[in-house]
């Protein structure tokens, strides 16, 4: 990437849905933590990257709905599609290369014989991904009935089944692991391989990220049976995977200190008055940003007594003021 000059200390594969963003927190407070955590200790040397099985406009209305941040890369539609920078620009060879031997036309021809198989929206069908549900009890039956269809049509594809009701059929080269190799290749090829890769998932189409060699791995809390079934029958042997005990970013705050790859106290859980020197401008915007939220949150019992705190910093640090 070209925002930072040397390669990336730490680079966090996050999937967004139950594992950046947790649904049952109103509040997004974990997510918030990290936000914070990401802020103050990463963004000036590391990279970070979501990579959701949401198309385009799905992942742009989440956006509006969370307090995302803004990622460097995003990976949307299960590893399909890829973009750069808070403009995003596609990554037309991911394109070119996914077009190799993929025959849209003919796999909904064969999805059409079975009735299991209800179309998702619009929205959610891609140039290189084709998605349904399917019931959580027919899915393996499908599933097997569909390769050998696929098969005999000698069409190359990759079938994957998450949240117990998503089936998502994408070119054999395409998906959430195959996409992050190809940014890891290319980031290497720049003179940038990073020092240390986090990834981190909730469900059955993160799987492939913790099979990409190196890595580190955190199956978030809640994570579901689907994710839990395939690394015990997998990647049981691996150590650099683990079944974190919190929730969403709160695992992925967790793995973080447990792996042992970067500073893993989020300024949002500092609440003495810490006192830091030297003086750091960007952890002084940072705790002011904080302060913001908390006080948006109804977290701060005496806001005029805080107000003044968080005055007198500025006012004894001259920010933006010359002495
Ligand atoms: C997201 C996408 C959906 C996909 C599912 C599982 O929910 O919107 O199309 O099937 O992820 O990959
Ligand atoms: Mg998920």
């Amino acid at each position: 990437m070209d925002r930072l000059n040397d390669p990336p200390s730490l680079v966090i594969v996050s999937d967004l849905d139950g594992t950046m963003v947790d649904h049952d927190d109103p509040g997004n407070l974990a997510l918030l933590r990290f936000n914070a955590l990401w802020e103050a200790s990463y963004r000036h040397n590391s990279l970070l990257v979501f990579s959701t099985g949401r198309s385009p406009p799905s992942y742009r209305r989440l956006r509006k709905e969370k307090p995302l941040l803004t990622p460097d890369i995003t990976i949307m539609s299960v590893g399909t599609e890829i973009a750069y920078g808070e403009s995003m620009v596609p990554d037309d060879d991911w394109k070119r290369y996914l077009d190799n031997n993929w025959d849209r036309k003919a796999i909904t021809q064969e999805t059409a014989k079975f009735p299991e198989l209800i179309p998702q929206p619009e929205t959610e069908n891609r140039p290189h991904k084709v998605s349904f549900y399917v019931e959580k009890g027919k899915a393996s039956e499908v599933i097997l009935g569909l390769s050998k269809c696929l098969e005999k049509r000698r069409l190359d594809v990759k079938i994957l089944y998450s949240n117990g009701t998503a089936l998502d059929i994408l070119p054999q080269g395409a998906g959430k692991g195959q996409a992050l190799t190809y940014l890891l290749e290319k980031f290497k090829a720049d003179g940038k391989g990073p020092v240390n890769t986090l990834v981190c998932g909730d469900s059955g189409n993160d799987a492939e990220l913790f099979s990409v060699p190196d890595v580190y791995g955190v199956m978030v809390g809640n994570s579901l049976e689907e994710l839990l079934q395939w690394y015990a029958d997998n990647a049981k042997s691996n150590p650099k995977i683990i079944h974190a005990t919190g929730r969403c970013s709160a695992g992925i705050i967790e793995a973080i200190g447990n792996f042992s790859v970067g500073p893993s106290v989020s300024p949002r859980d500092i609440t003495e008055k810490s006192v830091e020197k030297p003086f750091n401008p960007g952890h002084e915007v940072v705790k002011l940003y904080i302060f913001y939220e908390r006080w948006r949150c109804g977290e701060i019992e005496n806001s005029e007594q805080k107000m003044q705190t968080v005055k007198s910093t500025f006012e004894l640090n001259k920010i933006g003021t010359k002495s």
